[in-house]
């Protein structure tokens, strides 16, 4: 496979940094890992397979939204625009967008999976020959300038899958500042949102009968174990997944099922028998409450999709006068 390179951006994490992550929110109490770690390129497969499973609505909701409606969402793009997407793991939902679009000339996707992101460029620059593909290897957290490849380019930003759901409030506020100052005047971010919903249909998109979610979620331990030389015992830890109805939000944990010790580098933690490490929150919003964040946050909500389950945005960068539809619901 011919597989270019992709842009590294200077923030990408190095391996020491991952390390002293690691060992800052397992020293912590309580215990916690940063979810961007679960995606290397094992994690990102595990990902994508989660995408298939049948309790996995998110992702079989939000394609549905695209497909309908797709030529409505990229009429709101500038002309000759660059589309930027945050965390495009398999491109899938952008190449419906790309297909419907005649005014985007750029593609962009922005991950921190370097291997699965250039295996996925090399798919996309066969599948769309006359658009310029440009992946950025990146963390998306800490990009606050356009990459140059796209800075003299109108831009749009896509942000599909809820990831904005995988940061606290306040992040995902501070997220959307950020991508309003990487995409700037006159853009337009389409957003994927996961609506909060009966407590079942939640707990089952989390804990699938397959158990694929519970490999995602121990693959972390994996990689830790490989890349930083842990001794993490997987038959001793278990995947843990609830809702959480007053804070809106899945979390996922790392449960020790006994009393003991890991040793990472130079490093010993010590579990206690159900002690857990917090490895990821996925916030559920009401279309309203994420438009009000949307709001404050740089952005004039101007369209929103729902089948009732998931639902995809469609933001105007707010000093260019975006004002909502009559409705804004469709
Ligand atoms: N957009 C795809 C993938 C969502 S999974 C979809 O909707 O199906 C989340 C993606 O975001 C993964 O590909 C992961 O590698 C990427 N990601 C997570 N945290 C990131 C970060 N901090 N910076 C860049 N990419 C990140
Ligand atoms: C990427 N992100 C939005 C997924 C989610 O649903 O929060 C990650 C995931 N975690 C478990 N299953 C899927």
């Amino acid at each position: 496979m011919n597989i270019q390179t992709a842009i590294h951006a200077p923030a990408i994490e190095t391996a020491n940094e991952f390390a002293a992550d690691v060992i800052a929110g397992l020293s912590a109490n309580p215990k916690s890992l940063p979810p961007k770690y679960f995606y290397d390129l094992a994690g990102s497969g595990l990902f994508d397979r989660i995408t298939r499973l049948p309790e996995y609505y998110p992702t079989r909701s939000e394609l549905a939204l695209l497909n309908k409606h797709a030529p409505e969402m990229v009429s709101l793009l500038p002309p000759r625009a660059a589309l930027v997407e945050f965390g495009s793991g398999s491109s899938r939902k952008a190449r419906i967008l790309l297909r419907a679009a005649a005014n985007v000339e750029a593609y962009m996707p922005i991950d921190i999976s370097g291997d699965f992101l250039r295996q996925d460029a090399a798919r996309l620059r066969r599948d769309f020959p006359h658009l310029a593909i440009h992946p950025v290897v990146a963390d998306f957290t800490v990009l606050s300038e356009p990459p140059a490849e796209i800075a003299a380019t109108p831009r749009a930003g896509f942000f599909p899958g809820s990831t904005i759901g995988n940061f606290e409030p306040h992040e995902a506020a501070a997220f959307l500042r950020r991508a309003a100052k990487i995409l700037g005047p006159g853009s337009v971010l389409v957003v994927g949102v996961d609506l909060a919903k009966a407590p079942d249909i939640l707990y089952h998109a989390y804990n699938d009968a397959e158990g694929v979610t519970a490999k995602f979620n121990l693959n972390l331990l994996v990689r830790v174990n490989r890349e930083l030389g842990a001794n993490f015992n997987l038959a001793a830890f278990e995947h843990y997944a609830f809702y959480n109805v007053d804070k809106s939000r899945v979390e996922m944990h790392l449960a020790s099922t006994k009393r003991q010790k890991v040793r990472i580098g130079d490093v010993t933690v010590e579990f206690r028998a159900g002690e857990t490490i917090h490895t990821e929150n996925s916030y559920k919003y009401s279309i309203d409450s994420f438009q009000a964040l949307a709001h404050g946050s740089g952005w004039s909500p101007i369209q929103a999709w729902t089948d009732g389950l998931f639902s995809v945005h469609a933001l105007r960068k707010s000093d260019d006068g975006g004002r909502m539809t009559e409705n804004g619901l469709k």
